[in-house]
């Protein structure tokens, strides 16, 4: 039987590459994003049925549409991997843009989550991984403070249900992918340049994939962010967080924040 996975915020960076690998696992697919265009034009160089559906997922009726379109599929693999950020004080960050991002980052990955995990155990299999970041391990974020926040809760949320799941015995698979720096279009959409060197999508969505495969709930991809975690936790939390300060400052080249 055919199986299907879908992914949210396949039209650039991490979820494009995710696409990529799923279709080459022999996966339909269902790609959605707001650039319905950049589906159409990927899924021709997609080996595998794909099928697209265009969505805002800051509106919670494209989240239940989204649900909707697939509800009645074998759906095997959910990646919640749409989201974005913004770098900048949070006195002068956009409130409109900060309320987006929390639907987009986190209420929509706590909906879907719910909608597909209750259907996943119905099928009795499937794997759920939500697209947090090494912010999401981190006690905050100052200047991407919304951001940061927001991935705390998406890896906050994964790591309970992982446990419930774990102590039911449930069939699902729920764990999150936290990476640092990828090279993709969240810099331009954040308005800002990295600190630290990036890695490549493809590499990180690759990581990703085996680990979900391997039943790991918190994947970290590179060394030095699992050091730079690991090292987190022995550091008094106000030193780290004026570590991340300064690491988020030096984002906005050239900017003073
Ligand atoms: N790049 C990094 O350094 C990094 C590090 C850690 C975690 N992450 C996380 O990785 C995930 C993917 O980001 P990326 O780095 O691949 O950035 P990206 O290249 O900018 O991709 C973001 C994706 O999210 C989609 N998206 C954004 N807003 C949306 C909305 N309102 N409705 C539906 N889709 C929306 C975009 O599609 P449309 O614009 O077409 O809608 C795009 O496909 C995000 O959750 C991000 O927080 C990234």
């Amino acid at each position: 039987m055919k199986k299907y996975a879908v992914i949210t915020g396949a039209s650039s960076g991490i979820g494009k590459e995710f696409a990529k690998i799923l279709a080459k696992e022999g996966y339909a697919l269902a790609l959605t994003a707001r650039r319905g265009d950049r589906l159409r034009k990927m899924a021709k160089h997609l080996k595998t049925e794909c099928r697209i559906v265009e969505a805002d997922l800051t509106k919670e009726e494209d989240c239940y549409r989204l649900y909707q379109s697939v509800a009645e599929l074998p759906v095997a693999v959910w990646i919640n991997n749409a989201g974005f950020g913004h770098c900048g004080t949070f006195k002068e960050g956009e409130l409109e843009k900060e309320l987006d991002m929390i639907s987009v980052n986190v209420r929509a990955v706590h909906l879907l989550t719910k909608l597909v995990l209750k259907k996943m155990e119905r099928q009795n299999y499937g794997s759920i991984l939500n697209v947090a970041s090494c912010a999401g391990l981190m006690p905050a974020g100052p200047y991407m403070a919304t951001y940061y926040a927001t991935k705390s809760y998406v890896t906050s949320l994964t790591r309970a249900i992982a446990e419930e799941l774990r102590y039911e015995g449930s069939p699902v698979y729920l764990g999150c992918l936290c990476p640092g720096p990828v090279n993709t279009e969240f810099n331009e959409v954040a308005e800002v340049e990295f600190a630290l060197k990036g890695i490549s999508p493809a590499w990180c969505a690759r990581y990703g994939y085996q680990q979900m495969k391997q039943g790991k709930t918190v994947i970290v991809p590179t060394f030095s962010m699992k050091a730079a975690v690991t090292l987190g936790r022995f550091l008094p939390e106000t030193l780290y967080i004026r570590i991340a300060a300064h690491q988020q400052k030096k984002k906005k080249s050239g900017r003073r924040i």
